[in-house]
């Protein structure tokens, strides 16, 4: 039987790291620590070294399509795939920063709604029969969800959204955050929650007859 392999995005730090730390005591097989900047990776694996703890490293910057689909070339003709994902790569601003909320809205969409979907475009190809695949949601998301329109409330909680339609609403947030209509759009002041949002629903309408199984905390 092939070695099993299981891959955490963003896990130089937090969650991620705490994941890799859990995987490499319990889970039978190879398990990757990511992280988009290699020095950051490198640091990590030294810590988890010190504790005895033996994962391997590969670069991923869930931004970069070049750096996403480089890495799903390297699981699939080292592994012929991937068991495990766990997409836990995902940015805040802090409450404090003074960035103008179109900037917040963009980036942080960027990053934890599309470039997460880039993810899943690409990997889920690779998942394994019987493999997993865990998107680290938010329950920011859900209380978000709750302060968007009726209108935006009804498309989200529709189970006929589409994928394309989804991008469209995530699109139009930060297009209509970066010119200041984002309230009277139907969209409250919270890039972060509406990018879990986004996240969420896009996990659950991928899930329909799928291996997919949403995680919020
Ligand atoms: N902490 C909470 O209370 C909480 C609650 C609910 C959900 N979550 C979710 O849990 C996940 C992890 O959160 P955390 O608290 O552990 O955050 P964290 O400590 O800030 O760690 C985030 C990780 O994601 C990485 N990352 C960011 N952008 C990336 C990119 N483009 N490509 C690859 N990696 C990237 C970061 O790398 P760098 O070090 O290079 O920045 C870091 O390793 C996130 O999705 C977050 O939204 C967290």
């Amino acid at each position: 039987m092939s070695t099993k392999v299981a891959v955490v995005t963003g896990s130089n730090k937090g969650i991620g790291f705490a994941i890799v730390r859990g995987l490499c005591k319990q889970f039978h097989g190879d398990v990757y620590l990511t992280s988009r900047d290699v020095g950051r990776g490198q640091a990590a694996m030294e810590s988890l070294a010190s504790e005895g703890l033996k994962p391997l490293f590969h670069q991923l910057d869930i931004n970069d399509l070049n750096s996403i689909t480089t890495a799903a070339a390297f699981f699939k003709e080292k592994y012929g795939g991937v068991d495990i994902l766990i997409n836990n790569a995902g940015i805040a601003f802090k409450v404090a920063d003074t960035a103008p909320f179109g900037t917040q809205a963009e980036v942080t969409l960027k990053t934890n709604f599309f470039a997460t979907r880039d993810m899943l475009t690409h990997f889920m190809p690779l998942i394994k029969a019987g493999g997993r695949v865990v998107n680290v949601s938010s329950f920011v998301g859900s209380r978000t969800l709750n302060q968007c329109s009726p209108e935006l409330q009804q498309r989200f909680r529709s189970e006929d959204i589409t994928e394309d339609e989804l991008v469209g609403l995530m699109q139009r947030f930060v297009d209509k955050a970066k010119s200041g209509e984002h309230n009277q759009d139907g969209w409250p002041d919270t890039a972060y929650g509406v990018s879990k949002t986004g996240l969420t629903v896009l996990v659950l309408e991928l899930s329909h007859g799928s291996h997919f199984c949403p995680v919020s905390n």
